[in-house]
């Protein structure tokens, strides 16, 4: 079988193929051109995603050896995302669906990240508790199968992802901020300074958004603008801030690893790239002895070889959507309940 996945949902065009089982494209475009304003304009990430759409999927398909026809089965996201950069993916993928008369599936973003281990060699093994840490999402996870998926906790307020964003932004780095920080943090000190770790009540949630207060008061309270910060203060910033989120991150991970006998633990979604946290998270799995799985790079940000991955599940569980399927924004808090 021969699996189309298309990813549209933010400012990654993305195009991937597993033919019979192997993923032999996986495309991704990024708008760079974001970085300018700041943030992702929607507008203009609809627009990027419509011109480049046809050359990626003709560069996917040559890659696979594929023609169109050979195609078997045509997935997209659906959600949550952009809605109008949705809309281009999934509108593309019911359109292919229908003109070569194939199945479509409509993918949840978050679900194609929360199954992207089994993207590597070295798969996860159920039950496995998954970390989702994206832009848009943070959530704990307790995954049984791949139709059986608990919801531990997630986020009260920002997204890790956002809260790298947002931060990166008070200290003149610019969009997408994760790497930057990153990169900045690495040649931080780290006894400079201390920023505060979110306690809640409800043992699984996560809260980013006090901390990213906690750096805007330090920057208003010692500097007149983003201009005066010294290079030097901006790297400790940056590090003491990074420190604080794989704090949070990694406490309310090794409390479910000390609650849930599983067999794997698996970190998802792009700020899984950051290189301090998957050095913290392997060494609390290492501690609890189980298997963990961090995506490859490739994998962590938004890519459309889980969208795929995810597609050929849902089809081999004898589901498939109708031409009719709507984009949505959001995620329904319902959803993994
Ligand atoms: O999963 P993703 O590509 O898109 C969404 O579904 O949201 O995640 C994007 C987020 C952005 O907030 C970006 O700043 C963050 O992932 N990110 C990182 C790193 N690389 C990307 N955060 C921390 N460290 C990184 N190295
Ligand atoms: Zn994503």
């Amino acid at each position: 079988m021969n699996v189309l996945g298309i990813e549209t949902s933010c400012d990654e065009t993305s195009i991937a193929i597993i033919r019979d089982g192997l993923l032999t494209a996986n495309l991704i475009s990024s708008q760079d051109f974001h970085s300018k304003f700041g943030g992702v304009v929607p507008e203009l990430s609809s627009r990027a995603h419509l011109q480049i759409i046809i050359p990626l999927l003709k560069n996917a398909l040559v890659k696979s050896n594929l023609k169109l026809n050979e195609i078997d089965l045509i997935c997209a996201t659906a959600g949550p995302g952009l809605i109008g950069a949705l809309l281009v993916g999934l509108t593309f993928a019911k359109g292919l669906a229908y003109s070569l008369s194939k199945p479509f599936i409509a993918v949840n973003h978050i679900e194609g990240h929360v199954f992207s281990g089994f993207l590597m060699a070295d798969k996860p093994e159920f039950p496995m508790l998954t970390l989702v840490v994206s832009g848009g999402h943070t959530i704990l996870l307790l995954v049984e199968s791949f139709t059986q998926v608990k919801k531990l906790g997630s986020t009260v307020d920002d997204a890790a992802g956002e809260a790298f964003d947002k931060v990166s932004k008070l200290l003149g780095f610019g969009y997408p901020g994760g790497p930057q920080i990153q990169k900045a943090a690495s040649k931080g000190k780290a006894t400079a300074l201390t920023f505060p770790v979110a306690e809640l009540k409800d043992p699984y949630n996560f809260s980013f958004s006090g901390l990213k207060t906690a750096v805007l008061r330090h920057i208003q309270n010692n500097y007149k603008n983003v201009d005066a910060i010294p290079e030097q203060e901006k790297n400790d910033i940056a590090l003491s801030f990074q420190i604080a989120v794989i704090k949070a991150l990694t406490i309310k991970l090794e409390k479910a690893l000390k609650e849930f006998d599983v067999n794997s633990v698996s970190v998802v979604g792009g700020v899984a790239a950051n290189h301090e946290l998957r050095i913290s998270v392997e060494k609390v799995v290492k501690k609890y002895n189980k298997n963990l799985v961090i995506p490859d790079l490739e994998y962590c940000g938004d890519n459309a070889a889980m969208i795929a991955f995810r597609g050929q599940k849902l089809f081999e569980a004898g589901i498939v959507h109708d031409l009719s399927y709507t984009p949505f924004p959001s995620l329904n808090p319902q959803h993994f309940s």
